[in-house]
């Protein structure tokens, strides 16, 4: 079998080289072809970070391990993790966090176990980086959550919890403040909750579970979360069992997965032979599950989780009475106890068992899906205008332009309606959303929309704009505050 592996940035080629030397050392039956990616490949030209050449061979192998990468500061080019995620389609993120004997933390001390499972939405929300200035002040940025990106990551996370014999899968979410992006997301997960009845599914509003997170962590199992809201809860879970440096990740898809881990390139400490590299062995050892490598998975946790039991730590964690192993030391210490057992936590050797194969080449894009069965109507339009005038005269203006097909029915500024009816005590920035409905609730076409833009346009800069829907008599859009 074989996988491609890039080496990483920073301390990325220092814990790529211990973790393989430690996979050498239990005789893997593995291959690796090293791929061009990374901060120096941006600095040879190519922008997405990666050879043409690296890219077609993770294409065919399916399998990529990396060590962690840099971003380029200030050159508009974008990150080649997440380049890297998107492009293949690797929605979920499974972060695995347990409580490591050897590894001091607050509920180690308490004797309070951790055994928690976060998988983010990997693709989407604020991760398109779809971001505008619309005024000189006023900045936007589009979230998308979609339906077939919800339900492909949330049908992967009940799978994982049942296969995993969880006893609760909790959606985190804000679904009270976002109702429409959240409010879909959250829908889908009891949608597909239904499926799997023998589960317990729950949710918790986003910031009420970092609470009884950090409080109560030994309360929870499997979490299912958004992108951005998954990416904070996910490092605050890495808090919970030690820190960045025992963190592992596995970005999964359909084809592709990518096996790495959180942590980044810590330029801090490169080239000093001292990284950890506990998170992306742990990594590794996930990458050696996928494949079907039970045994020699379980015999390198094993042996690190006794090494780890035993005292032996890098620089960044553990008894500082003992002095610190450099990485290649760590991962000596971690190999001469293969066929040890941790006091605690060990993992049971099953045998080994063949990878079940994938089918690379997508003949359609499974995505493509949508349940347009409601009437849908177009009701009005929201016009995101610059001004610096105050609500009243801009609703003046803008009832001049309403016409016979439309009235003016709010006109709110970062969210707040700040007329018809509003407080003095709102401040404005130069950028108001005026929101115009059909006039008697008649059905609009696109033509008078764009009538109402050009209309509009005498007047005022539009900045962006947005439909009204009504899908089978619902709202497809949210109020203003106050509305
Ligand atoms: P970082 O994770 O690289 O470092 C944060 C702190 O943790 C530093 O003090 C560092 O020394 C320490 N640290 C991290 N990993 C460690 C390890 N294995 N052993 C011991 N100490 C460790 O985060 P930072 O500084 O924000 O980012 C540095 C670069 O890494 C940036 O260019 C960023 O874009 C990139 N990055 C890449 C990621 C990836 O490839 N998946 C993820 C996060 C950041």
């Amino acid at each position: 079998m074989k996988i491609a592996v890039a080496r990483g940035d920073g301390i990325g080629p220092e814990i790529m080289e211990a973790v393989l030397k430690i996979f050498q050392a239990n005789k893997l039956a593995l291959e690796y072809e090293f791929v061009e990616m990374g901060k120096w490949v941006f600095d040879k030209g190519f922008s997405d970070g990666m050879t043409p050449e690296s890219k077609i061979t993770i294409e065919t192998l399916g399998i990529l391990f990396k060590g962690p990468m840099e971003t380029p500061k200030g050159k508009g080019v974008k990150s080649v993790n997440v380049t890297a995620r998107k492009t293949w389609n690797t929605y979920a993120n499974k972060r695995v966090f347990q409580t490591l004997h050897g590894v001091d933390t607050v509920f180690s001390r308490a004797g309070i176990p951790i055994d928690l499972t976060v998988i983010r939405e990997n693709i989407e929300d604020t991760y398109g980086g779809i971001e505008h200035m619309l005024t000189h002040d006023v900045s936007l940025s589009r979230r998308f959550i979609t339906r077939p990106g919800s339900l492909q990551l949330i049908k992967y996370a009940f799978e994982m919890a049942k296969k995993k014999g969880t006893w609760r899968i909790t959606c985190g979410h804000k679904a009270n403040i976002m109702k429409i992006t959240d409010g879909l997301f959250l829908d889908c997960f009891y949608e597909v909750a239904k499926e799997y009845p023998e589960l317990h599914a729950d949710d918790v509003i986003v910031d009420d579970l970092c609470m009884k997170l950090v409080t109560k962590p030994n309360e929870f199992d499997v979490i299912v979360l958004t992108n951005l809201q998954g990416d904070i809860v996910s490092d605050l879970c890495a808090g919970l069992v030690g820190g960045l440096g025992f963190a592992p990740s596995a970005n999964i898809g359909d084809h592709i997965c990518i096996f790495e881990a959180v942590h980044g390139t810590a330029p801090d400490i490169a080239g000093k032979n001292i990284a950890n590299p506990t998170a992306l062995l742990l990594s590794g050892v996930a990458m050696l599950r996928h494949l079907g490598f039970m045994e020699n998975a379980a015999i390198i946790e094993n042996a690190l989780l006794y090494t780890l039991e035993s005292g032996v730590h890098t620089g960044d964690f553990g008894d500082k009475s003992i002095p610190a192993s450099n990485t290649t030391e760590f991962a000596e210490a971690i190999i001469s106890n293969f066929g040890k057992t941790p006091s605690r936590g060990a993992k049971p050797i099953l045998p080994n068992m063949p990878a079940t194969p994938t089918l690379f080449k997508l003949a359609k894009n499974p995505m493509m899906i949508s349940k347009e069965t409601e009437e849908e109507k177009i009701v009005g339009v929201d016009m995101f205008i610059e001004s610096e005038e105050q609500p009243e005269s801009i609703a003046k203006k803008c009832q001049r332009h309403a016409g016979v097909k439309f009235k003016l029915v709010s006109i709110s500024n970062r969210g707040t309606q700040v007329w018809p009816t509003g407080s003095v005590y709102t401040n404005l920035v130069n950028q108001y959303n005026v929101r115009f409905e059909s006039l008697d609730e008649d059905p609009l076409n696109q033509q008078d929309i764009i009538g109402l833009y050009v209309s509009l346009s005498g007047n005022f800069k539009i900045c962006s704009s947005e439909l009204l829907n009504m899908w089978g008599g619902k709202r497809a859009y949210s109020l203003a505050q106050g509305q």
